[in-house]
């Protein structure tokens, strides 16, 4: 029998908007959202999660974007897991591709799966995100990067509850150009069997939009979305809407 899996949507909102901008986004689509039995997840920027928290009125979780690599201490300009813990902040997105691929950035594999470890066993959920570039699809390796991508992860992970993993093709990402229904499907089932259980959510990410949102969620192996550009919009209703 097929494991029952909460869906899941997640809006990222990445490093945009002031705060008053980011406060009407909360009002006018946010604080719009009615849903059970769904989760649905807000990601601002670090400096604004406690004023969006507070301006949340519905039961719109909040993550953060990225998180430091270890607790408490002398590591300048980091945010460790125990502020995250001390603000009843829960998620955090880690590993999206704007770490991994920006030049200046470079998070390594082991570095992202260290530091979601490190959140995991201190209680909190991380979204992970995985994906291949055009050049790497284009050169048939896409299940291979994606396996490199996760194994440090579900080598070290053992509380999966508290893991939700986004394959996001780097190529979709902002680009309009959406994976169809039909390859996502077939990846997020390979992806299914390198996890070591059914429940694990598998979300989309990468140009999901209100018009593309219910046909990939009528994929039996897609379980939710992670949203950059339409989370920014009304848009996010019409994808809430559409998983329920
Ligand atoms: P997009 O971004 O929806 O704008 O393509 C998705 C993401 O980066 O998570």
């Amino acid at each position: 029998m097929q494991a029952q899996r909460k869906r899941f949507i997640g809006g990222n909102w990445k490093s945009n908007n002031t705060l008053a901008k980011s406060l009407e986004l909360v009002d006018s689509v946010v604080n719009k959202l009615e849903f059970d039995n769904l989760d649905v997840v807000v990601s601002p920027v670090s400096l604004h999660i406690v004023p969006i928290q507070q301006a949340i009125k519905n039961n719109v979780q909040v993550a953060l974007q990225n998180i430091g690599h270890k607790g408490f201490g002398a590591f300048t300009g980091e945010l460790s897991f125990e502020h995250v813990k001390d603000l009843k902040i829960n998620w955090v997105i880690l590993g999206h591709s704007e770490r991994r691929r920006t030049p200046e950035i470079s998070e390594s594999e082991e570095f992202i799966a260290n530091k979601a470890v490190l959140a995991i066993n201190n209680g909190l959920s991380v979204i992970f995100c995985i994906g291949e570039t055009i050049q790497e699809m284009e050169a048939k390796e896409t299940q291979a990067v994606l396996e490199k991508q996760l194994k440090p992860l579900v080598d070290q992970v053992k509380d999966w509850s508290k893991v939700v993993i986004a394959y996001e093709p780097v190529w979709a990402i902002g680009t309009g150009k959406t994976a169809t229904p039909e390859y996502a499907e077939e990846i997020h089932a390979n992806i299914r069997k390198l996890l070591p259980d059914q429940s694990i959510r598998i979300l989309y990410g990468g140009s999901v939009t209100k018009d593309n949102a219910a046909v990939l969620i009528g994929q039996p192996n897609i379980d939710g979305f992670l949203v950059g550009g339409a989370s920014l919009k009304e848009d996010f209703i019409h994808i809430v809407n559409a998983c329920k």
